[in-house]
């Protein structure tokens, strides 16, 4: 088991190159298995879920092979295995994705619940409710999800609540199925788009992605291809409220800054410097006194509820009283209890927390409780007086690739170690 062991406080600069994004690559694998033949993935961020994903898809028959630490090769064409039961699958949220991928090549595909982060019900329901509509016959049993489809049509599917995961794999299975298939309410998270720009690299007809209406026309097979994912702009906005909670100043490099506008609307009123360049966002906070503000976490291009724990953390230490509200998931602030551990002022009242600045956190032990929880302890740690010890770190392994080389490199002291 690993910790992170942080001494802080410290106030980082310098430049960080963002890797590729972690949720366009849960899905982009799984849309791989779907040629039928080799495809080669660049810009894959060296994290968890991208190992435990290459296991599961060799697991099942796919021949995969790592080019460099960023490409890999998939050879899906051995592959016969349309069941994914196994550990690994139940470790992952994203695991879902092979069901529409599967019942797209082939018709059929048998996959243990998803695993992932716990903040709350995370239901399927829509997604099994796309199969549905195309022809599928969904079963669940023993924590086991069975799809089947004679026959896979295209159908008009309204989504009642707007789902990043639901989208895209009712999109994987609309691919290959016959026909027609619009997607209405749709999410329009930028790795929707990215994955719809992958499938239509591979031969896919996808119109409209990152819009709220996807068409698909159905097509009869997808051919191999070459792609590279976006940066993840998660972790970029990490790094940008990294150097906010540090009164730091870091260029956060290798980025659509568009993807950022939220983020970045909310530091500049709070009183940070943000500069967008091409591919890059510089932020300055040095010397400045940020100012609490009011957020309310929603679907793209709404402030993303994976950067909520960040931005919470961020306004224990701000000038005020903040004002924060989780729309998207029911139960997201565990990881607030361990920021109380550090001297934060936070109340929890069902979605809102309501912070009031302290002038800075005190060093403690705590657990990363998920992955963004884990990210927040990390931006806590840095700006907290002594030193922070962060267990669980699996975590943050999960989505963040060499944080701890990452922010040594911007003048952080900060340290795994083995225990
Ligand atoms: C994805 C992200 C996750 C992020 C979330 C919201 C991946 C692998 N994970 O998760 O990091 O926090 O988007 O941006 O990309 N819902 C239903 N029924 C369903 C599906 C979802 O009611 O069938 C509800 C959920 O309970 C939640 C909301 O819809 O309240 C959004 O969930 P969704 O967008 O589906 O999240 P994920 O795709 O699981």
């Amino acid at each position: 088991m690993d910790k992170l062991v942080i001494n802080g406080p410290c106030r980082l600069q310098g430049e960080v190159s963002i890797s590729g994004a972690k949720n366009a690559a849960v899905a982009i694998i799984p849309a791989a298995i779907m040629a039928n033949n080799i495809c080669i993935i660049e810009n894959l961020p060296s994290i968890e879920d991208v190992t435990s994903l290459n296991t599961t898809i060799t697991k099942m028959g796919a021949k995969t092979e790592f080019l460099d630490q960023h490409t890999l090769k998939i050879d899906s064409r051995g592959m016969e295995n349309i069941s994914a039961t196994f550990e690994e699958v139940r470790k992952m949220r994203a695991s879902y994705y092979l069901l529409g991928a599967l019942l797209a090549r082939y018709r059929r595909a048998e996959v243990a619940m998803p695993g992932g982060c716990d903040f709350g019900s995370r239901p399927i329901d829509l997604h099994l409710k796309g199969f549905r509509a195309m022809g599928a016959q969904v079963s669940v049993e023993r924590d086991v999800i069975r799809v089947e489809a004679e026959k896979l049509q295209g159908a008009s599917i309204y989504m009642d609540t707007v789902s990043v995961g639901a989208t895209i794999n009712i999109m994987l299975a609309a691919v290959l199925a016959e026909g027609k298939t619009v997607i209405e309410n749709a999410a329009r998270e930028p790795h929707i788009v990215d994955v719809a720009n992958f499938l239509n690299i591979m031969g896919a007809k996808i119109k409209g992605a990152g819009t709220d209406v996807i068409r698909i026309t159905g097509v009869e097979e997808l051919h191999g291809a070459q792609y590279t994912i976006i940066p993840d702009q998660i972790e970029a906005g990490t790094y940008m409220i990294a150097a906010a909670i540090t009164g730091g100043d870091i260029l956060v490099k290798n980025i659509i800054p568009t993807h950022m506008d939220s983020l970045s609307a909310k530091l500049d009123e709070m009183g940070a410097g943000v500069e967008e360049f091409d591919d890059a966002i510089r932020v300055n906070a040095t010397g400045r006194h940020l100012k609490a503000v009011s957020v309310q976490t929603m679907a793209y291009p709404g402030f993303p509820t994976d950067l909520q724990p960040q931005m919470t953390t961020l306004l224990t230490v701000a000038e005020g009283i903040g004002k924060v509200t989780e729309n998207v998931w029911e139960n997201r602030y565990q990881y607030t209890q361990m920021l109380k551990l550090m001297g934060a002022q936070i109340h929890v009242e069902g979605r809102v927390a309501i912070t009031t600045g302290v002038p800075s956190l005190t060093a403690a032990h705590v657990d990363a409780t998920d992955l963004r929880a884990g990210a927040a302890m990390v931006l806590a740690g840095l700006c907290a007086n002594g030193e922070t010890v962060i267990g669980e770190v699996k975590y943050i392994d999960r989505g963040y690739e060499e944080i701890e080389k990452k922010l040594t490199a911007l003048g952080a002291s900060i340290r795994r170690v083995h225990v």
